[in-house]
């Protein structure tokens, strides 16, 4: 086994490897800007990581890790788009950077290349990954349409925000997680039980995410702060505030959610006090807590030797510890 900030820096020699500009530099220059950007690299990491646990070398993961990689940045390229986001990872987001039409087309590429990196794998192993991978990258789509979905709509209820950050968030995570699985040739009830916790811990991920787009560091979090609630993005927040919130608080809420004022700053910032006086803040810091501890859940059912569950297990705990 390797620590992670090993995984992560062989997968970015890696990633430098392969992904390089090329003509029309219009296409190629945003995929390599925004690849450059850095991010955390969660989910490759997790791919290598798995196979490794499961007794393979697991650089055979690295053009999976990759194509997840670029899979993850072009959702997030057409993200930033849907969300009318100015910054992702601290600097312009590439439709802000170039333009709309760019950032649509660098992020079709991105995906049909993300697809290309499972044309180094042969017979079983590349069938099982590209099933997988469009069954996911699918999911990802209804995910992010009932995101944008449910800004226009005020009678959001919890399973329904719960089914659509699995989808949108969780089961590229989990994937990410099972291909590794599926690299290493693990019996299928471990690749099952390795997705589902990859699937709540990265519930949890997502539920954090909301946390900190109103509650995270300013000089450290890279995005624009109260994003969601400028976009009025039914996050557990919300839907706990919602849920908890006092008849005065909620109607507050459901006003702030109505209008969309030039100059942010006073919704932010109402929105965020009542966050926070209705309990709401706490009850999803207890939420990310309750998905992380389901994913350990999982993982005693996992044949794996109890060092190894270990690793998963403080890969879950840097998670929830996470700024960024
Ligand atoms: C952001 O993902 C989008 C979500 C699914 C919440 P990450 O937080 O993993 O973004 P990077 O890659 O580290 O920037
Ligand atoms: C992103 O959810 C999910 C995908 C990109 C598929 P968010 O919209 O919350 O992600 P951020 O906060 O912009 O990174
Ligand atoms: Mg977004
Ligand atoms: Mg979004
Ligand atoms: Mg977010």
């Amino acid at each position: 086994m390797h620590s992670i900030q090993q995984y992560r820096k062989e997968f970015i020699t890696y990633l430098e490897q392969k992904i390089f500009t090329k003509e029309p530099a219009t296409l190629y220059d945003p995929i390599t800007y925004i690849l450059g950007l850095g991010g955390k690299r969660l989910r490759p990491v997790l791919t290598l990581m798995t196979t490794d646990l499961f007794g393979t070398d697991y650089k055979k993961a690295l053009d999976a890790s990759l194509a997840i990689e670029v899979f993850h940045n072009f959702s997030l390229v057409h993200d930033d788009i849907m969300d009318a986001a100015p910054l992702r990872r601290g600097q312009q987001t590439v439709h802000e950077k170039w333009d709309l039409n760019t950032a649509i087309l660098s992020g079709d590429a991105m995906l049909i290349l993300a697809y290309q990196y499972f044309e180094n794998y042969r017979n079983d192993t590349f069938r099982e990954l590209a099933q997988l991978f469009s069954k996911t990258a699918l999911e990802v789509c209804e995910g992010q349409q009932y995101d944008v979905d449910f800004e226009t709509r005020d009678d959001v209820t919890i399973p329904e925000y719960l089914k659509m950050i699995e989808y949108k968030t969780a089961v590229l995570v989990a994937a990410a997680m099972k291909m590794g699985g599926i690299i290493a040739g693990a019996s299928l009830k471990d690749q099952n039980y390795i997705y589902e916790f990859g699937k709540n811990l990265g519930i949890a991920f997502q539920l954090q995410d909301d946390y900190l787009d109103a509650f995270g560091d300013p000089d450290t979090f890279g995005k624009q702060l109260g994003g969601d609630v400028i976009a009025n993005k039914k996050t557990i927040l919300y839907l706990l505030a919602m849920q908890s919130g006092n008849a005065e608080e909620q109607k507050q809420i459901l006003d702030l959610y109505s209008i969309q004022p030039q100059d942010p700053t006073e919704k932010v910032n109402t929105v965020k006090a009542i966050y926070l006086s209705s309990g709401s803040e706490k009850r999803t810091k207890l939420e990310i807590q309750n998905y992380t501890q389901k994913a350990f859940d999982i993982l005693t059912m996992l044949n794996l030797s109890e060092e190894k569950k270990n690793v998963l297990r403080e890969f879950g705990e840097g998670l929830m510890r996470r700024e960024v």
